[in-house]
């Protein structure tokens, strides 16, 4: 009876109201916890799931793709991003994969933009002063941080997150230089100078924020080499993927004082990260949430459900990847 709705597996917590609706249009089977790969099989197994609704816990390599049973038509990610499953594999199988592109993009901008501010003005530092009472004043020279407003933002991959950035960056009046795959068309570029190259685009940017999509198993972008073309004193901002940057080159940039502050939301080794981080002051560390808002997690949400159904009724998926 209930098997003419489309059964659903969901391998990860959601918000009440994804749920709601996941329960109200589909069979749905809804985990309790989220599901690593060898859960998320055995649980498609067990439910002989068409579709699944699977989050980055759920790290489908192609031996996991592999294990899943034949009913399995789409997986869904539940966010923009997807390099935590291995998408050839599952097209390959005939599997359809999409994610939750534009949903997330104010969002995420809105985040990169508090690293950027937090960052460049100390505020893990003074709020630290605060909570431990302050009491003694700081002279004139003291405590500075640099200014944001003004200066010259390089941004890495000038997608839609990317152009959100840019957007924000227009309103503090600063110049913005971007480098990506292909030159946007001149009405989205909307004043931002395009610089082909990345190696071009380091020595000018004093602020940096990384905006592209990780392939996996590439090197990491922003290597020592690329941390020392950046100019003395600039201000490194992530909201994309640990995976793009070497850690250890991004430590001793942050060590020595060529960068002057960086701001962080995702780390190579995710939630276990590299707690060296947490050690210098000059970092403002969030824990990968770029989308952790009540209406955008909804949002991506009901976008997977989206996908889902139209792959269910034989209609084309809207976010195929
Ligand atoms: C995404 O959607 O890719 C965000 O990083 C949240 O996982």
């Amino acid at each position: 009876m209930t098997d003419s709705k489309g059964r659903v597996l969901v391998t990860r917590r959601v918000p009440e109201a994804v749920a709601e609706r996941a329960r109200r249009e589909f069979d749905a089977v809804l985990a309790k916890e989220d599901l690593d790969a060898a859960g998320a099989v055995r649980a498609a197994e067990e439910t002989g799931a068409e579709a699944l609704f699977i989050g980055p816990k759920s790290r489908l390599d192609a031996a996991a793709i592999t294990a899943l049973p034949a009913s399995v038509k789409i997986i869904a990610n539940s966010s923009v991003g997807y390099d935590h499953m291995d998408a050839a594999a599952a097209k390959a199988r005939g599997i359809i994969v999409t994610n939750t592109p534009d949903v997330l993009t104010d969002c995420t901008a809105d985040l990169a933009f508090m690293l950027l501010l937090n960052a460049s003005r100390r505020a893990y530092e003074y709020e630290a002063i605060m909570r431990q009472g302050w009491r003694q004043g700081f002279g004139m020279p003291d405590m500075l941080g640099i200014r944001p407003s003004g200066k010259t933002l390089g941004i890495v991959g000038m997608g839609r997150i990317g152009q959100a950035v840019a957007r924000r960056a227009r309103g503090f009046g600063m110049k913005v230089l971007y480098q990506n795959r292909r030159r946007l068309p001149v009405e989205l570029e909307e004043g931002a100078e395009f610089v082909p190259t990345i190696e071009e685009l380091l020595p000018r940017s004093q602020l940096l924020s990384l905006h592209l999509p990780a392939e996996r198993g590439a090197p990491p972008l922003m290597d020592a080499k690329a941390f020392a073309l950046l100019p003395k004193g600039a201000v490194f901002v992530n909201t994309a993927r640990g995976s793009v940057v070497d850690e250890e080159a991004l430590l001793a940039a942050l060590k020595s004082g060529h960068l002057f502050a960086a701001g962080l939301d995702v780390f190579q080794k995710e939630p276990d990260f590299d707690t060296r981080f947490a050690e210098l002051p000059n970092v403002f560390l969030t824990p990968h949430v770029a989308s952790a808002t009540v209406e955008t997690r909804d949002a991506m949400g009901f976008r997977a459900l989206d996908n889902i159904a139209a792959v269910l009724a034989g209609k084309p998926a809207p976010d195929p990847v």
